[in-house]
């Protein structure tokens, strides 16, 4: 449990966050099926990217230099079949990509994880990987733990009911180890970072609309620089944004706007935001400014969702200090995460003052209303302990949160950071 206070003081600080979780998550998978070394700079060294590490040495990558900044990764790019249950931990990115990869190891690979990845809906890769020819077997209801058998399988084309770039990862990693192209139509565009990485590591993806399409081959490694996490950044410009007199600047932010819905609608709302973009390759990035308090209500659709799906809760909050009434919807998806995103806010938020209504897919917030302290408990989360922590800085009173260690799945220096901003003390930003 760790107490929390408001601040009393705004600030103007830059405050650095750790490279992006879907980028190096990627960059670490896709060392497997790479023939070389795989340099990655600047990684996010956290419990979750950890998980794909844990698992591409399971199927023979070498790891040949691990540091805070950097991690090199050898293959030959032929998968072996790991002699033991791999386990993905809490992290959904692993365990879905994986079974892409699976797809092509002639040999059983098993995957299992915590409590929470083992309710996590895996039906919507293993219905798509049985139909190029994978044999897996899951838990009653399409849960993990999973057992696939791949090698051989051919392609096909797929029509994903739901918007979710890991399930449309998953496919495309299969395709590379299929007998003939697999295509993937979103029915919204999400995180197009695999279309992206592929590419550059020489495989042939053709992007047409909403439709991607892999063939099959082998892939080189490469060097990757990777940007700052934006779902990372969003704590802090949310921190920044939900009370007057405070302004951040976010250096090396990775710019992709199939990551930077959650940006455009805190401007939606009032808040100002100053872009400067200082490269593209290999994905877009630059500096972000955010300053100026949120003011008016928003409506947010399901269209705007997959932009910024894990920086929903954050609008949420947001919208508690805003004029009239916000209408959040078409985030069903927040219930199948790595908690019930949905009620988890609404419990936390509401426990601390706030008036708000859980929709199915979404919430109705009335504001503005003050906050309290209160205790609350981020349910094993990492996301909803991070929300929870940037609610006590305008919340009157103090706030115990139960589950604050849970930051170590996605950002492990996440309190550090936040001490020394509310403190005025100088940390390694
Ligand atoms: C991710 C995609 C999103 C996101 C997750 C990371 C990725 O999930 O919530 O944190 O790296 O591809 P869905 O694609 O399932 O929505």
């Amino acid at each position: 449990m760790v107490e929390l206070t408001a601040w009393q003081h705004g600030f103007n600080r830059q405050v650095r966050v750790p490279g992006d979780k879907s980028l190096t998550h990627r960059a670490i998978l896709f060392s497997a099926v790479a023939h070389g070394d795989m340099e990655i700079e600047g990684w996010l060294d956290a419990a979750d990217t950890r998980s794909s590490l844990g698992l591409v040495q399971a199927l023979g990558v070498q790891l040949v230099e691990s540091s805070a900044r950097r991690v090199v990764l050898r293959s030959s790019g032929l998968l072996e079949e790991p002699s033991a249950v791999i386990d993905c931990g809490n992290s959904g990115t692993t365990m879905r990509l994986a079974t892409g990869l699976a797809a092509g190891v002639a040999g059983l690979v098993v995957l299992t994880g915590d409590e929470s990845l083992v309710r996590r809906p895996m039906q919507r890769v293993i219905d798509p990987l049985a139909q190029l020819g994978v044999t897996v077997l899951s838990r009653g209801g399409g849960y993990a733990p999973l057992a696939l058998r791949g090698g051989r399988h051919r392609g096909g084309q797929f029509v994903l009911p739901v918007a979710s770039a890991q399930v449309k990862s998953a496919l495309l990693l299969a395709g590379l180890s299929a007998d003939e192209a697999v295509s993937v139509q979103e029915p919204t565009r999400s995180r197009d970072h695999t279309e992206r990485m592929l590419k550059v590591m020489g495989a042939s993806v053709n992007v047409a609309g909403l439709r991607t399409t892999v063939q099959p081959g082998r892939l080189n490694a490469i060097g990757f620089d990777v940007p700052g996490d934006p779902s990372a950044a969003a704590f802090w410009c949310a921190l920044a944004a939900v009370a007057p007199d405070r302004v951040v600047t976010v250096p090396n932010l990775l710019f992709n706007p199939t990551r930077t819905g959650f940006f455009r609608v805190l401007q939606r709302m009032g808040s100002r935001l100053k872009w400067e973009e200082a490269g593209q390759v290999p994905e877009p990035w630059g500096t972000l400014t955010v300053s100026g308090m949120v003011q008016q209500a928003i409506v947010v659709e399901a269209a705007e969702i997959p932009a910024m799906v894990d920086e929903v809760p954050l609008l949420a909050l947001l919208a508690t200090q805003c004029e009239g009434t916000s209408v959040i919807g078409g985030a069903g998806e927040l219930r199948v995460k790595e908690s019930d995103r949905i009620r988890v806010t609404t419990e936390i938020l509401r426990t601390m003052g706030a008036k708000i209504e859980e929709q199915p897919d979404g919430w109705v917030i009335e504001g503005p209303t003050p906050l309290h302290g209160a205790a609350v408990d981020g349910r094993g989360d990492h996301r909803m302990a991070m929300l929870a922590a940037v609610a006590a800085t305008v919340a009157r009173g103090h706030t115990q949160l139960t589950g604050e260690d849970s930051v170590r799945i996605s950002y492990p220096r996440f309190f550090e950071q936040y001490w020394a901003l509310k403190n005025g003390t100088s940390s390694r930003f």
